[in-house]
């Protein structure tokens, strides 16, 4: 009996200083992650201190029971057993999906990942509301508080980060969803819910404890839904982001259930990086954190579409951009989403090495949300080896462009779009990459249709434009081999 507290105080203290390394490895990883020279070895950190994680949990989850120190019913050897198998299959469906992913389809898996979360939150809540002990003492009320918050927050994050996965992956409508009076049913949902808090927490384990946390599990997955759904195309990347702060919530809210500290910690790093990394990209598009919180805005604009008559497009061919190229001095590319998709990054940087080579001054102007993902063509451009000297942000660009005389626009749309200074425009206000303002602008794309915001595009139709129709990756080989 000696023996066996001895080494549950042994497997406590190893859990907590574990804990300790790996909340401590987490933040050298967010410090990392925070510059692309630094970002690897982030990333090192961040898989040393998951590893840490697991292994202790495994520890004390197996010690505890062995101790009967736990709630655990199970022994040591089932309890050890049910978590390899847990693991066991989460690896066997996670592993071949993430080997498959491709790189275009990172941001629906993250959001995938982020309703995982939700609904962690949301199944660890009601459990921990049926395993609590049914006495009435001032920790069960504030204990009941928590299991409420983090059973809203894991919903409102799963529903949320489902629409946000089928908008991303175009299995729902980009548009956004515009009901009427839909701030004040937001409003009035979020009042229903707080109202909810107090009748559960006052009526603990009772029918009416039960009835009030099932009204607001139902309106709190409505409200997920509609948050997102109200939101169009071209402000999906805060979506993204605010999602990724909610699961860092949900985390924390389980931790708190779970009495887990590290979960605590994971999930405040989250949710607060995740929260500033929305206000940076609020910033970036020019968008209210507050309205975005609220869901949506522009949205009746959006939702209206544009049917104008831009008029006629002109259309070139490699051998005429590689002529164009030949006697260029400044040269700016502005690469998007479709760079990703043809896996254009490659020819591309040939091509720029090429040109460079020649003399000629060339430069990426980034824009902060073009592609899917946050930082996407960083990481498409540091993939092929591009130097990160000539990798330039929007702000570093913008006035730039007067004196550059061709822009190579690659797969970009909504990010080089001059409706963006039109009001009224669905993207109205969100800061574009002015490539109009260069003596010649070529847009590689593969057809006349319009960027992820589904807005139409009057860049196309300028008269020092020209559309290289194609694949990116394709017509960047042909202007290679004609140079
Ligand atoms: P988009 O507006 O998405 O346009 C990409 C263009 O690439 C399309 O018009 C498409 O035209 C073209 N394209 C696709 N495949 C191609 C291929 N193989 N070869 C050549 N062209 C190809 O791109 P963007 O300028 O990067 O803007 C990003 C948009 O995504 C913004 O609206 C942004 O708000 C949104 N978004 C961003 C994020 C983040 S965090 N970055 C997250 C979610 C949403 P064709 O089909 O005619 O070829």
């Amino acid at each position: 009996m000696q023996a066996m507290s001895t080494t549950v105080e042994w497997a406590g203290r190893f859990t907590n200083l574990a804990y300790l390394i790996a909340a401590l490895l987490f933040i050298l990883a967010l410090a990392g992650l925070a510059k692309q020279e630094t970002s690897s070895r982030g990333n090192r950190f961040g898989i040393m201190g998951m590893a840490i994680a697991l292994i202790a949990t495994v520890v004390k989850a197996v010690v505890d029971a062995a101790s009967g120190s736990s709630s655990e019913t199970n022994g040591p050897l089932a309890t050890l057993l049910l978590i390899v198998v847990a693991l066991g299959i989460g690896a066997a469906i996670g592993i071949p999906r993430a080997k498959r992913v491709e790189m275009t389809q990172m941001p629906e898996l993250i959001a995938m990942l982020h309703s995982f979360v939700g609904l962690a939150a949301v199944l660890i809540g009601i459990n921990s509301f049926v395993d609590a002990d049914s006495s009435s003492s001032d920790f069960e009320t504030f204990h009941l508080g928590e299991v409420y918050l983090g059973i809203f927050i894991g919903a409102v994050t799963f529903t949320g980060s489902i629409v946000a996965y089928l908008k991303l992956s175009a299995k729902m409508n980009g548009k956004p969803l515009v009901l009427p009076h839909r701030h004040l049913l937001n409003l009035g949902i979020l009042v229903i819910s707080l109202t909810g808090m107090v009748v559960f927490m006052l009526a603990g384990h009772s029918a009416l404890g039960w009835v009030a946390m099932g009204i607001m599990l139902l309106l709190a997955l409505f409200l997920g839904f509609h948050l997102v759904a109200a939101i169009g195309g071209g402000d999906m990347p805060v979506v993204v982001s605010m999602l990724n702060s909610y699961s860092g919530w949900a985390a924390a809210a389980a931790g708190f259930m779970l009495g887990n500290p590290l979960l605590i910690i994971v999930g405040a790093l989250v949710g607060s990086s995740g929260a500033y990394l929305s206000y940076v990209m609020c910033r970036a598009m020019n968008r209210a954190f507050i309205s975005v919180i609220l869901g949506g805005f522009g949205g009746e604009a959006a939702a209206a579409g544009d049917d104008r008559d831009y008029g006629e497009h002109t259309e070139t061919s490699a051998a005429e951009v590689a002529e164009l190229l030949k006697g260029a001095k400044k040269v700016m590319v502005t690469p998007g989403y479709g760079m990703a998709v043809a896996q254009a990054q490659y020819p591309v940087a040939s091509l720029v090495a090429k040109l460079r080579d020649a003399g000629v001054d060339v430069t990426f102007g980034i824009h902060p949300v073009a592609g899917r993902l946050p930082g996407h063509m960083n990481v498409l451009l540091a993939e092929a080896k591009v130097p990160y000297e000539i990798v330039l942000e929007l702000d570093e660009v913008n006035d730039d462009f007067g004196d550059v005389d061709v822009v190579l626009v690659i797969g970009a749309n909504d990010t080089v779009n001059p409706s963006a200074e039109e009001p009224g425009s669905p993207i109205a206000g969100m800061p574009v990459l002015k490539v109009w303002e260069a003596e010649k602008v070529i847009v590689f794309k593969r057809s006349m249709g319009s960027g992820y915001a589904g807005v139409q595009n009057p860049l196309f139709f300028n008269e020092n434009t020209d559309m290289l129709l194609g694949d990116a990756k394709e017509s960047v080989n042909e202007i290679l081999a004609a140079l």
